[in-house]
């Protein structure tokens, strides 16, 4: 056994269906998903079934509704839409920065017209981040509007070889963008679909073998891992119009620490992008005496069955992989002890961010 200590790490992406589709997740399921898998801090999308994150009114309610219930802490994104740029001062301190979806995804939140996008992107305030949902064409959009809107962007899960080598050309440029990357797509292809099914659908979709490696080739480009934990039921996904999405939280880090042991990137590369960056990009707040565990050598096996979100299921069930998490110290309080939760509800709070460093 090989135990290190590291950072409680933060993932700056996940879905928690709460509220709107607490069926397929909730804040308690969870967080609780988030700390076995080593996260101490969750960043929560707007994109609620039902209930988006899109007035001041929702961000109430979305706090309202986790107070009390949270494992590990969360803080929220802000979505933009078309009609709602003029709450975005009203909302820019409570929240992480705000998401602008480009492509078709779970939710009701694309925004096509051009000439709003840049609008959105001059009124949200400039300190403040703007993540994107953009796919192949639409990484374009973005790239070619930000030196007239002079501002920061972040890249939500980049999958492709094009994708990831006009980012890097675009900071070679000294373009104030950012990116990161999903476990899935550094982890499986396109040629894994037929085997997954529904458990295979995602947006973005699963790539081929050559933007993989791209993927791995330009790790030195990608500012962080966020696992865009989406959960599902097991029924919505083995059903005939599979919705798309695949938790992460609790495989992200054995994963990741499984490409350590394959000499495919450095442990403190693995920090660097699992908490570090998000950290500072998003302005997290500390947490005091808060650390995990991890043992880097044990080998065990993805088993759907032990997992603690609610969707219960993996595209990676059945993968051997190397590193487990043992414990995890949430503010001084064993909230993970031998991979097993002694966290309660409540042990987690709301979280705002503190003033951004957007260099
Ligand atoms: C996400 C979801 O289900 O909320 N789905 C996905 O496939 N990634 C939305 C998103 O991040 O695009
Ligand atoms: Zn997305
Ligand atoms: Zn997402
Ligand atoms: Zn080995």
């Amino acid at each position: 056994m090989t135990l290190i200590r590291l950072p409680g790490l933060i993932d700056p992406h996940v879905h928690l269906r709460d509220p709107g589709a607490t069926h397929k997740e909730d804040f308690t399921t969870g967080t609780k998903a988030a700390l076995a898998g080593g996260f101490t801090a969750v960043l929560d999308m707007p994109n609620n079934l039902g209930d988006p994150t899109v007035s001041p009114d929702a961000l109430a309610r979305k706090a309202d509704v986790a107070r009390g219930r949270l494992l590990c802490d969360v803080g929220f994104f802000y979505g933009a839409t078309p009609s709602n740029i003029s709450t975005f001062t009203q909302v820019a301190a409570k929240v992480f920065g705000l998401k602008l979806y480009l492509d078709h995804t779970t939710g009701d939140l694309k925004i096509e017209d051009l000439e709003t996008i840049r609008e959105i992107m001059l009124a949200w305030p400039q300190e403040k981040p703007i993540c994107v949902h953009a796919e192949d064409r639409t990484v374009a959009v973005v790239l070619g509007l930000l030196p007239s809107v002079g501002r920061q962007v972040h890249f939500c899960h980049v999958s492709e070889k094009v994708e990831i080598e006009l980012i890097r050309n675009a900071k070679e440029r000294g373009l104030p963008v950012t990116c990161e990357v999903a476990p899935h797509h550094l982890f499986l292809t396109e040629g894994d679909v037929p085997r997954l099914a529904g458990f295979g659908v995602m947006k973005p979709p699963l790539r081929r073998r050559a933007d993989v490696d791209a993927l791995w080739a330009n790790l030195d480009a990608i500012d962080m891992i966020a696992t865009d934990h989406a959960p599902h039921t097991l029924d919505e996904k083995t059903g005939d119009n599979p919705p798309f999405g695949v938790p992460g939280l609790e495989t992200a880090l054995p994963l990741m620490l499984t490409a350590v042991h394959e000499g495919r990137l450095s442990l403190d590369r693995l920090v660097e992008m699992m908490y570090i960056a998000p950290a500072r990009l998003f302005g997290l707040p500390t947490q005091p005496d808060t650390y995990i565990e991890v043992d880097n050598a044990r080998r065990w096996q993805i088993e759907a069955a032990k997992l603690r979100t609610r969707s219960a299921w993996t595209p990676f069930d059945g993968m051997s992989v190397v590193g487990a998490v043992l414990s995890v110290v949430l503010r001084g309080r064993e909230a993970i002890r031998n991979g097993e939760v002694l966290a309660e509800p409540g042990w987690g709070g709301v979280i705002e961010p503190e003033a951004v460093d957007t260099e």
